[in-house]
Parts: structure tokens; C-alpha cells; sequence
């Protein structure tokens, strides 16, 4: 039938554009669409977020993880609410991910606990008897970065705009000093919820290990956390 488009270059040339700038007009039209603008009462990454998620980026979570939960049933009933595009307004990189060799990590803050991570960072498989995830043991003993968070986030302030120190319950950032003693204030929490007197140690020491942080940043990946006022 359609042959002689096939024997004619210049027409299939010219259909060939048209049928595949209805497809990228497809793709790029959402973009314009109000949906993709922060959504409702988003709050950017504490310091000690970012710090975390740095780690995340480091050991290459995303390489078994995605951070999308899709609008099927079966990926709600498992992980909560589907992700929205306003969600990751504040995220670069993004973290998507393109496999699950584990499960998503969108929710995970809305249904583990700082103890829970502690324990499966440690040592997965026991809490997962039957899990393959690696131990991630060298993260309760290398300490977190504050310095290169700060500077990361005041970059993504500065650049891109991300709203720190805007409003009444903003995340703040506002100076080296204020920055430092508002994440040793977070870690804090984190710490006494782990359980883990080795990291008590450190952080009575004034260490913060890169495991407060990470758990920091998985604890944030909750739809209730960042979104809600
Ligand atoms: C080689 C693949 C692999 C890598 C790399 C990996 N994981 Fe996993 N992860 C898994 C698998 C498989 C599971 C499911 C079994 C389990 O819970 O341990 C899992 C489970 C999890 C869970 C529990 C999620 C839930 O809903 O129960 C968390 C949290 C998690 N991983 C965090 C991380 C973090 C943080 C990193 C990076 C520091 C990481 N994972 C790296 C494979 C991986």
C-alpha cells in the first residue's frame, strides 16, 4: 500500500518529518504544562539531604533502584501514591534510575525507619534473610561531607534558583556556621533513632558518618516529608 513512498525519497522525507514531529511535540508538551512546576508546599533538601544523597549518587544506588513509582495498581498497593513530575523540581541530578534489581525508593521514607536502615545498610540480609543488596559497612565509618553539600546546595540556589531561606517554614541554609549547626542539630536525630553506639561514639566525637546522612536523604523520600507544610 504504501509503496510508492518508499520508491519516492522526497514525500517520505516530508511524511517521515511529519509523523515524527507529532511525536516529539508529544514528549515536549507536558513540559509546558503547569504540572511540571514544584508541586504544592515542596521543600528543597536540608544540608544533611544533600550530603546524603551525594553518598546515594557515590555508591551508585540508582543502579538497582529506581525513584518512580508508576500509576499501575500494583506499584501503588507496594510503594504508596505515584510519583508526580513536580516532585523532583529540586532534584539534579535526577535519580530516576532505569532498573530494579531492588525495589523503588520513592516512598521508602513513608514505611522504614532510621533503626530499619541502620540495620539493613549494615547488614541486609538481616532484616531480608533472602536479600542479594550488598552491606554498605564502609558508610558507618567514613565521615559525611558537609562542606561539598553546602556548596551544593548554595549552587543550586544560586543557579537554578531552588528556594532556600524563602518563606516562613524554608528550609534554611544561610551561613557556613548556621548551615553546620542546623545539620549537627538533624544528624542528631537521626543518630538517636538508629540505635548504633559506634555511631553515637563518632557523633559525640563530632563526626557525622556518611550512614546518618544516607539514611537522612531515604528518610526524605516520602511524599508526607516533602510535601506536606
Ligand atoms: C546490586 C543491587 C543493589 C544495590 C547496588 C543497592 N541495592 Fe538496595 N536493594 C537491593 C535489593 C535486591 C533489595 C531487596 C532486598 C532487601 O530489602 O534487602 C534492596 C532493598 C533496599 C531497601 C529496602 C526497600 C524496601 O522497600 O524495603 C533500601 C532502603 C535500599 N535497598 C537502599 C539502598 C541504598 C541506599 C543503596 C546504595 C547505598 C542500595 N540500596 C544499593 C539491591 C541493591
Amino acid at each position: 500500500m504504501f509503496n510508492w513512498l518508499e520508491k519516492n525519497p522526497f514525500f517520505f522525507t516530508v511524511v517521515f518529518l511529519v509523523v515524527f514531529s507529532i511525536a516529539g511535540l508529544v514528549e515536549i508538551l507536558p513540559d509546558f504544562a503547569k504540572t511540571s512546576r514544584p508541586i504544592e508546599g515542596l521543600k528543597p533538601y536540608s544540608i544533611l539531604e544533600v550530603a546524603g544523597r551525594q553518598v546515594y549518587i557515590k555508591e551508585g544506588c540508582y543502579n538497582c533502584h529506581s525513584q518512580l513509582v508508576r500509576p499501575f495498581k500494583a506499584e501503588t498497593d507496594r510503594y504508596g501514591e505515584y510519583s508526580k513530575s513536580g516532585e523532583y523540581a529540586y532534584d539534579r541530578p535526577f535519580l530516576w534510575g532505569s532498573k530494579r534489581i531492588g525495589p523503588d525508593l520513592h516512598r521508602v521514607g513513608d514505611y522504614r525507619s532510621s533503626d530499619w536502615h541502620s540495620n539493613h545498610m549494615w547488614e541486609p540480609t538481616s532484616v531480608v534473610p533472602e536479600s542479594i543488596m550488598p552491606n554498605y559497612k564502609h558508610n558507618f565509618t567514613k565521615n559525611s561531607d558537609f562542606e561539598t553539600a553546602y556548596a551544593e546546595a548554595y549552587t543550586n540556589k544560586a543557579l537554578f534558583g531552588v528556594p532556600y531561606d524563602e518563606g516562613e517554614n524554608a528550609v534554611k541554609l544561610g551561613t557556613l556556621e548556621e548551615a553546620r549547626a542546623e545539620f549537627m542539630k538533624e544528624a542528631g536525630v537521626i543518630v538517636e533513632e538508629m540505635k548504633n553506639q559506634d555511631i553515637k561514639d563518632a557523633f559525640d566525637r563530632g563526626e557525622v558518618k556518611e550512614i546518618v546522612a544516607l539514611i537522612a536523604y531515604m528518610n526524605s523520600l516520602s511524599q508526607a516529608r516533602r510535601s506536606a507544610e
